[in-house]
C-alpha cells in the first residue's frame, strides 16, 4: 500500500452492494448479517474527502470494500469530488460485472484499477464468480484495453487473479491474455473470507456448502502457513485504515461483517472521537490476533508468503484448524 508508516489510508465502499454473488466473499452467506443496499451521496462523498485529506492526512483512497463500486452510476463523479481536495492517489477494485463506459473510467481521477478474474472461461469463472455474467466480463475488459490504449498514461490496469485449485491450468493464458491487453498480472491465492469465515472454520459452524467449496477449491495448507506465521500478534493495521461505509460511517473493520452493523459517524463526531474508536479493540479483535486472522487478511498471498519462514520460535499451533488431506499449495 502506497502509505508511510504514519499516515493513514482509507477505504471507501461507494455502493454496498453486487449482483456477483461469489462463493467465498461474505456477501454471499444468507446466515450473516448483511449491510443495506446505499449509495454514497456526493454531498456525503464532498465531506468525507476532506475530513480525510485535511485532518487525517489520508495519502492513498482504495474504492471497493465488501460491494462493488462500479455499481454506483457516478463512480467517476465521486473520484473527481476526492481528487478536488488533493486525495490523487486513488485505487479501485471491480470485477467489472455491470456495463461501463471504459473511456469515462479511463478519464475518471483514479490512477490504478485492478479487475478481480478467476478464469477466462465462463466455466471456470463461475466457479468462484458464481454470478457473474462472463461475456460482459470479457466485453468490458476489451472495451477498457481500447480506451486505456487511446488515452496512454491515464489509467494503470491490473488483473487480480485469484488462484484456486480449478483454475491453476488457466493461470499462464490469463497472463499472456492480460499482457495482451496491456494489463499488469497479479496472481494471488484466494482467501476463504473474511474473519467472519476464519472464525467460523474454526468453530465449526461455516455452512456447509462454503465447506465443501473450500476443501474442493481454496489451496488450504497456504492459508493455514501464512495464519501460522502471524499467530500471537498484537496489533493490527486496521487501526490505520479509515474504512467508510456509504452513509458516511466509519467502520471498525473492514474485513469483518459485524462492523458493518456499527460504527462511528465521520459526518459529525471530532476527529478524537473517530481515532479512539478506531484505535480501541471490536470484541473480535483478541481472538483475531491470537489466532493469526489479522496477520492472514493483512498478507500479500502470493508466493512471497510461502517463502517467508515461519516466526521462531514456532507458534503454538495453528490459528486455524484446517490442514485437509491432499490441499498442498502449489510451489513456483
Ligand atoms: C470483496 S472485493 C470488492 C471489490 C470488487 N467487488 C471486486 O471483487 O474486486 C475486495 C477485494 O477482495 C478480493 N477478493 C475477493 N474475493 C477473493 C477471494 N476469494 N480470495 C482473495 N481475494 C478476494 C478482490 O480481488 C478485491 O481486491
Ligand atoms: S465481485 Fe467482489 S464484492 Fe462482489 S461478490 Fe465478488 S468479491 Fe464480493
Ligand atoms: S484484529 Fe481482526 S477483527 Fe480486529 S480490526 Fe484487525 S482484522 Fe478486524
Amino acid at each position: 500500500m502506497a502509505s508511510s508508516s504514519t499516515s493513514y489510508v482509507a477505504t471507501v465502499e461507494s455502493v454496498s452492494t453486487c449482483p456477483v454473488n461469489c462463493e467465498m466473499c461474505p456477501v454471499s452467506r444468507a446466515d450473516v448479517a448483511q449491510p443495506k443496499a446505499q449509495l454514497m451521496s456526493l454531498e456525503t462523498a464532498a465531506i468525507v474527502a476532506t475530513r480525510l485529506k485535511h485532518e487525517f492526512d489520508v495519502d492513498f483512497v482504495a474504492w471497493g470494500n465488501w460491494g462493488e463500486p462500479l455499481v454506483h452510476p457516478q463512480m467517476v463523479e465521486l473520484t473527481r469530488v476526492f481528487a478536488r481536495v488533493g486525495l490523487r492517489n486513488q485505487f479501485l477494485s471491480t470485477s467489472l460485472s455491470v456495463k461501463i463506459d471504459a473511456d469515462a473510467l479511463v478519464e475518471s481521477d483514479l490512477a490504478q484499477l485492478d479487475v478481480s478474474l478467476s478464469g477466462i472461461t465462463a466455466e471456470v469463472y463461475n466457479v468462484g464468480h458464481k454470478d457473474g455474467k462472463w461475456d460482459l466480463i470479457r466485453r468490458n475488459l476489451e472495451a477498457l484495453s481500447d480506451a486505456v490504449r487511446r488515452k496512454p498514461g491515464r489509467l494503470a490496469v491490473a488483473i487480480r487473479w485469484h488462484r484456486y485449485k480449478h483454475n491453476e491450468h488457466q493461470l499462464e493464458a490469463a497472463r499472456a491474455w492480460a499482457h495482451e491487453l496491456g494489463f499488469d498480472f497479479k496472481p494471488y491465492f484466494a482467501h476463504i473470507g473474511g474473519i467472519d469465515a476464519l472464525r467460523d472454520w474454526d468453530r465449526g459452524t461455516l455452512p456447509q456448502d462454503k465447506v465443501d467449496f473450500v476443501r474442493e477449491h481454496v489451496f488450504l495448507e497456504f492459508v493455514e502457513h501464512v495464519i501460522a506465521q502471524h499467530v500471537g500478534e498484537t496489533s493490527c493495521p486496521m487501526n490505520r485504515n479509515l474504512i467508510v461505509h456509504p452513509d458516511g460511517r466509519l467502520l471498525h473493520c473492514c474485513a469483518l461483517m459485524a462492523s458493518h452493523q456499527s460504527g462511528a459517524d465521520l459526518l459529525r463526531e471530532s476527529r478524537e472521537a473517530l481515532v479512539r474508536f478506531k484505535e480501541g479493540p471490536n470484541p473480535y479483535c483478541a481472538e483475531c490476533l491470537a489466532k493469526g486472522w489479522a496477520g492472514f487478511t493483512h498478507s500479500s498471498k502470493t508466493e512471497a508468503d510461502l517463502r517467508a519462514p515461519l516466526p521462531a520460535p514456532a507458534p503454538r499451533a495453528s490459528g486455524l484448524r484446517i490442514l485437509a488431506q491432499g490441499a498442498a499449495a502449489p510451489r513456483g
